[in-house]
């Protein structure tokens, strides 16, 4: 790689896992107010295949690519999370020095499938950063800040209360496997649903009961519960999925992770690196796949049955800038 070039992820148009091209382009430098970051790990996220465009519901294609461009992504490369080491800092950079760990969200400026980005401090829908937690590897950081800035948002709306019952519906994937550790650490009684192939992990989670989704319909016999999270969105479901929204005792709360935007909120990511600093989550890391082996990385994520997430290796030893 020639100096002050770097590796890249191109997706110069929607479609299949095959459109993303690696490419080498030029090392971004960062404005007054941005920090150059040298990203260590990314992952594969359900946004990051949305964003591709191969299987977003109608009902979101139309507002996202108002947002991300008509025809083909107005940002090619893509890639929404990242952690890494700050390279470089613009002069009204003032929480963040050379040197430092950290993890975070690129939001609608995307560019996390890449050797360095730029991202402002402060929060905005082009992203936030925050300190990397320390006893975790980059690669864990990026499954910790996709999924637990999830869970913290949407858990954080139902006022969870120590010794409540709550429902974690699609307990296997990123979210999911942090609702249910942060279930547990909020003193909750945790039910976990998934397929039967993942429910000895989950019960190695916490989780206090665990029922399987692809044999099991309905909840009848079953207590109510205080509060159930989707933890998989909207556009997966079961009858089981049915039947809990109606397993709800008189107070109880229904929420989908789908509810309304995920905000890009380092406070919250702050807490969260608090909350893995303690060991009471740790992120649940399916597969690691390398940069330049970004094709099979989302359609291994296509599947729709990974356990936890699927991070990228970003390795600057392999001919990237270091
Ligand atoms: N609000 C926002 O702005 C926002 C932003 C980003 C993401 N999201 C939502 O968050 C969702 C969760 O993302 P994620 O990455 O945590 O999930 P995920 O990792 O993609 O979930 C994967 C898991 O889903 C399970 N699954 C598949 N079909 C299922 C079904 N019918 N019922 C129950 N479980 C099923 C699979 O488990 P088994 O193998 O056990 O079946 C798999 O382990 C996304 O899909 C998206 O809808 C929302």
């Amino acid at each position: 790689m020639k100096e002050g070039k770097m590796k890249a992820v191109f997706c110069p148009k929607y479609g299949p896992a095959e459109v993303l091209e690696l490419r080498e382009i030029d090392i971004p430098t960062p404005k007054e107010n941005e920090l150059l970051i040298n990203i260590k790990a990314s992952a594969v996220t359900r946004s990051d295949i949305f964003i591709r465009g191969s299987d977003i519901p109608l009902l979101f294609r139309i507002p996202m690519r108002i947002y991300l461009g008509i025809l083909k992504p107005r940002r090619p490369i893509i890639g929404l999370v990242f952690s890494g080491i700050v390279k470089q800092i613009g002069k009204n950079i003032t929480r963040f020095a050379p040197g430092d760990e950290v993890y975070g969200m690129t939001g609608f400026n995307l560019g996390a499938y890449a050797e360095y980005t730029c991202i402002k401090e402060t929060d905005s829908t082009a992203g936030c950063i925050s300190r990397k937690p320390k006893n975790i590897s980059f690669e864990e950081a990026t499954m910790a800040v996709y999924g637990g800035a999830l869970v913290l948002q949407y858990m954080g709306k139902g006022n969870i209360q120590k010794g409540q019952r709550i429902f974690i519906y699609g307990a296997s994937g990123t979210s999911g496997t942090i609702a249910v550790q942060y279930g547990k650490h909020l003193g909750a009684e945790v039910t976990a649903v998934c397929s039967g192939r993942h429910a000895d992990f989950l019960r190695s989670l916490g989780a206090d009961r665990v029922i399987d989704y692809t044999t099991t319909d309905t909840l009848d016999g079953d207590p109510r519960y205080d509060f159930v999270l989707d933890a998989v969105g909207k556009a997966k479901t079961s009858k089981l999925k049915e039947a809990c929204k109606k397993a709800l005792t008189a107070n109880g709360k229904y929420v989908s992770i789908d509810d309304g935007a995920l905000q890009l909120d380092s406070q919250r990511v702050d807490g969260l690196t608090t909350l893995i600093e303690a060991g009471a989550i740790k992120p649940v890391l399916d597969k690691i796949f390398p940069l330049e082996e970004i094709v099979a990385a989302h359609k291994y994520v296509e599947e729709g049955h990974k356990r936890g997430g699927v991070a990228i290796r970003i390795d600057h030893e392999s001919g990237g800038a270091r």
